[in-house]
């Protein structure tokens, strides 16, 4: 099975590499820097997500490394077809902020499911529009908290 990553960015005249350097946060700049580790191909060889509950799940390892050389530490990733959740598990475990949109309900409860198994996560600081939330109360609270008086669930 192959899949095709296409990488866009807007239109600029400078390498990444200028823009990596010119980082204003040079401590979230060492801190999202790749290691000696990093692909020197334009091949990937990563293993097949074995996932009962989605069709299509992607290796959480694919999203990971485009996630690590596309980003930086508290950058906000947003995954608009977010199935089971592989980039917002991905994003979390990396330090990155997510924003998902699923379509589907039954695989919103997968992710609902998961969520709280995803590392660097508080569930207190979790939006959910246009669903219910696992724990409403704690998404009520959290509201309030930040001076919202609507309730968006
Ligand atoms: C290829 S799957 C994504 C799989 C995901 N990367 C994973 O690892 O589980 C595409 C997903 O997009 C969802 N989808 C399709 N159209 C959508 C839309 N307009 N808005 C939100 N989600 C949508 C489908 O329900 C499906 O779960």
């Amino acid at each position: 099975m192959t899949e095709y990553l296409l990488v866009y960015r807007k239109q600029t005249d400078l390498l990444i590499d200028w823009h990596i350097r010119n980082y204003p946060d040079k401590q979230t700049l060492a801190e999202s820097k790749i290691g000696d580790d990093y692909e020197r191909t334009n091949v990937w060889k990563i293993n097949p997500a074995l996932n009962s509950k989605h069709p299509a799940a992607f290796p959480k390892e694919l999203a990971e490394k485009v996630i690590r050389y596309y980003s930086f530490k508290g950058d906000t990733v947003m995954d608009p077809f977010a199935g089971s959740g592989t980039v917002g598990a991905a994003a979390a475990e990396l330090d990155r902020r997510f924003v998902l949109f699923e379509l589907n309900p039954a695989y919103l409860e997968l992710i609902k499911k998961a969520i709280t198994s995803w590392k660097n996560i508080s569930q207190s600081a979790m939006l959910w529009l246009n669903c219910p939330p696992p724990e409403p109360v704690m998404q009520q609270s959290y509201l309030l908290e930040k001076g919202y008086d609507e309730y968006y669930c």
